[in-house]
């Protein structure tokens, strides 16, 4: 299958690591260029490092998304050194507060809702005029399957993806006439840095045997019986950013080994 990402513009956000770094890589072995941003300008680069050894074509979009002055100074950017961006994929996000919402503290409320919520619009907002204007466009927004089905000790995390996952439909609403696609993907547990830092810090709290123990038990919440691997959620974002996936929006796509079955 053609999935047209050939030349294709990406700006992939939270790609220092993980799950958007997997993302980044997967969209350029599509074809795609790569802006990689990364509120950490060392691991944007590595980043940047790492696709062109591969033989893509990349640049370092370093910035904080909570700061729009600063995202349309890198999109800007962007389009200057590649054009356009034609793929947004909102991933980056954080995760502060793994406690009761009630222990939790208003600041790491206020910057995880910053991050997610507002980072995610920043981005939109810097980005979206242009593809209205040239009448092309995919964003993808990285979710959770913690806001589809609730998750206690992320009441913070799960509220702010739960305002993406709004966002996402009435967004999808304004801009399909203009031929701009926005979807979701919702992960369940993956195991990216981000996660295997929470295990890592359970593990140090309950003890090994413990900790094993747990994961066993996490791994039978899952139909298929495993933790996704950040690869399963970048195949599901190339093919939404695809023209395989040109009728498809407004939709929220768990890749979550049957954790949750949303209707
Ligand atoms: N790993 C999981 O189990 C899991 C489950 C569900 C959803 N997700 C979602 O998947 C996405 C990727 O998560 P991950 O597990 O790879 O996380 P991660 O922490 O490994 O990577 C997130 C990246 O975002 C960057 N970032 C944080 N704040 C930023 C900001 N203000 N501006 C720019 N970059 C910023 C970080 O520096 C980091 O490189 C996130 O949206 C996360 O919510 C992950």
């Amino acid at each position: 299958m053609d999935l047209k990402l050939q030349n294709r513009v990406a700006l992939v956000t939270g790609a220092g690591q993980g799950i958007g770094r997997a993302i980044a890589l997967a969209l350029a072995a599509e074809g795609a260029r790569i802006a990689v941003n990364d509120i950490n300008a060392a691991k944007a680069e590595e980043t940047v490092a790492a696709l062109r050894q591969g033989g893509g074509q990349a640049m370092a979009a370093a910035c904080d998304i909570t700061d729009l002055a600063a995202i349309r100074a890198t999109t800007a950017k962007i389009e200057a050194e590649y054009g356009r961006i034609d793929v947004l994929v909102n991933n980056a996000a954080l995760l502060l507060a793994h406690e009761l919402f009630v222990d939790t503290k208003p600041e790491e409320c206020d910057r995880e809702i910053k991050v997610v919520l507002y980072g995610t619009m920043n981005c939109a907002r810097a980005v979206l005029p242009g593809m209205i204007q040239r009448n092309f466009g995919k964003v993808i927004n990285i979710v959770t399957d913690a806001a589809r089905v609730g998750q206690e000790r992320q009441c913070n995390y799960s509220a702010a993806k739960g305002g993406v996952i709004s966002f996402t439909k009435s967004i999808a609403k304004e801009v399909g006439r203009n031929n701009v696609n926005v979807n979701a993907v919702s992960p369940g547990a993956t195991n990216s840095p981000m996660r295997l830092e929470m295990l890592r810090q359970l593990t140090e709290k309950i003890g090994e045997q413990k900790a094993a123990e747990r994961e066993e038990k996490v791994k039978r919440a899952y139909a298929l019986r495993r933790i996704g691997e950040p690869e399963d959620i970048s195949n599901a974002v190339v093919f939404l950013a695809s023209e395989a996936a040109r009728h498809i929006t407004g939709q929220i796509l768990s890749v979550n080994g049957g954790f949750a079955m949303p209707g």
